[in-house]
């Protein structure tokens, strides 16, 4: 009798955990879907006044006639930014000329005290020959990168020397409306096949 008791005791425990667990994954697999239909209609992005890698003086409205993918980084940066601008490359490059022809790439730096119209016009060159590089006063990147929710930190490096750092920020690529409204958010997980995938759907439902 006793063990019986012993064998129920153990099923109802295995039971509830296994419910808790299944209650659990299923409450993140809704937070996700949330969190990912939220950037459509959030309110990430907005007006920027920046220099281009060729030093004219731009703004959001001078891209109104275009999407655009955004990617905030810096010239400097050992791996991260040259895979993610390399993915947007691909992507792009993967897309109809029609979409081509409407979708602007832009890369904003997080560090425009090094990355000058100089810098950013010989780095842009190494990804894509449509790709403009974005810089600008301290206060105008950080006006841009508080719309868009970037964050960056620069981080010291062993030498002490001023002008040596890197930038730990986050890396996101941004699909924008040519009315500058956010309609995707690509995360280094994302392949450039899925992001050619995503922008050609959501460029012939806008
Ligand atoms: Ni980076």
């Amino acid at each position: 009798m006793k063990y019986i008791l012993y064998i129920l005791a153990i099923a109802l425990a295995v039971f509830t955990y296994t419910v808790f667990q299944s209650q659990q994954s299923l409450q993140s697999v809704q937070t996700d879907a949330n969190q990912h239909s939220a950037f459509a209609g959030s309110d990430i992005g907005g007006p920027f006044k920046l220099v281009t890698h060729t030093g004219i003086t731009v703004d959001e409205n001078d891209f109104s006639k275009q999407f655009k993918l955004i990617y905030f980084g810096f010239t400097y940066c050992p791996s991260i930014c040259p895979t993610e601008l390399q993915k947007m490359a691909e992507a792009y490059d993967a897309l109809p000329t029609k979409i081509q022809k409407d979708l602007q790439m832009l890369f904003i730096t997080v560090d425009p005290e090094r990355d000058t119209v100089p810098v950013m016009k010989e780095y842009v060159a190494l990804f894509h020959p449509n790709l403009i590089g974005l810089t600008g006063s301290v206060e105008q990147v950080s006006e841009a990168m508080d719309n868009f929710r970037v964050y960056a930190a620069k981080v010291p490096s062993e030498t002490g020397k001023s002008d040596d750092y890197l930038v730990d920020h986050s890396s996101f690529l941004y699909l924008m409306s040519p009315k500058n409204k956010i309609l995707d958010v690509f995360k280094v997980d994302t392949s450039s096949e899925e992001m050619r995938e995503k922008i050609e759907r959501i460029y012939h439902s806008y």
